[in-house]
């Protein structure tokens, strides 16, 4: 039985190139799907999983993430002041324990590894989880509490896996599966953004992972993969010949790039027909836009 996981680390340094003009002057972080930014939709799942300390590797221009966790006492008190019960419900959730939230800068852009290297001394000697923000998945049980619970029984290191349609493989981390056990496999390799010929598999590495601070010894090495970054795969696949072992856990959800624009508006239509409240305005809107598009073929 493997120690519990209490701290997550959450690499947000990114410049979110992809969604300017807006990242200009927000994070990519701070973007909504429906009313929630992206760091709230990871801030929930971590929650769920049992994470009690949560470390941002952030960077220059980032102060509005910092501002999310804070307490907004004016707005409060307003709130508090009209009865809006419901909306101070809703802000409690942004809200963290004194002590809970650690902000760690990546003064250059390196890579993930860097990124998740940063956040060595806040770490110790246990095993702690990573969540990529853009990595949005919906599911009925968060996704990492679906693998902190695999986890208590393998042990390790694991990442989350997912089958993506082959030609678009060679944007993600791959896996090599030693083993396919069904919801587990046990890797036996593991290469970051492979050529397509290369690609040892399409079963992808998803932003989600549970990792050994063993991890940490290996990014120490500073080695350079794939686009000259250090490499957070890199680091893991050293693991897999080690005495615990590497496993990737297919997780039960639908996940959303929300890295990409495609993405992110894919995560947009999801949620919003989720909630109750906008389902049959949105759904009437989808019907009708589909049957104009259609007449007009
Ligand atoms: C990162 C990881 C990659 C993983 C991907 C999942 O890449 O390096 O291994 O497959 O996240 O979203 P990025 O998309 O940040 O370039």
């Amino acid at each position: 039985m493997s120690k519990k996981v209490t701290k997550a680390i959450f690499p947000v340094a990114g410049l979110g190139t992809r969604f300017l003009p807006a990242t200009k002057s927000i994070p990519k972080e701070i973007m909504t799907l429906v009313d929630r930014p992206l760091i709230q939709y990871a801030i929930d799942e971590a929650r769920a999983a049992g994470i009690k300390e949560f470390i941002f590797v952030t960077s220059r221009g980032k102060g509005a993430l910092e501002d999310y966790f804070d307490h907004s006492p004016v707005l409060e008190q307003e709130l508090r002041k009209k009865g809006k019960d419901q909306l101070m419900e809703v802000l409690k959730n942004t809200n963290m324990e004194s002590g809970a939230i650690a902000y760690m800068r990546q003064h250059k852009a390196l890579g993930l590894g860097h990124a998740v290297w940063c956040a060595r001394r806040l770490i110790g000697n246990e095993p702690f989880a990573v969540i990529l923000p853009d990595d949005v998945i919906a599911a009925e049980k968060p996704c990492l509490q679906q693998m902190v619970e695999a986890h208590a029984e393998t042990g390790g290191c694991m990442v989350a896996a997912m089958e993506v349609p082959p030609e678009k493989a060679s944007a993600y981390g791959l896996l090599d599966v030693a083993e396919d056990q069904g919801q587990i496999v046990k890797v036996g390799g593991m290469v970051e953004k492979p050529k397509l010929e290369d690609a040892p598999s399409n079963l992808a590495v998803i932003g989600r992972y549970i990792l050994t601070p063993k991890i940490l010894n290996n990014l120490n090495k500073k080695h350079k993969g794939t686009g000259g970054e250090i490499q957070l795969t890199d680091a893991i696949a050293e693991e897999i010949n080690g005495d615990e072992g590497v496993f990737g856990y297919r997780f039960n959800g639908e996940r959303f790039d929300c890295g990409s624009k495609a993405g992110f508006l894919q995560a947009t239509v999801a949620f919003g027909l989720a909630r109750d409240e906008l389902r049959t305005e949105l759904w009437d809107y989808l019907q009708d836009l589909v049957a104009s598009e259609k007449a007009a073929q």
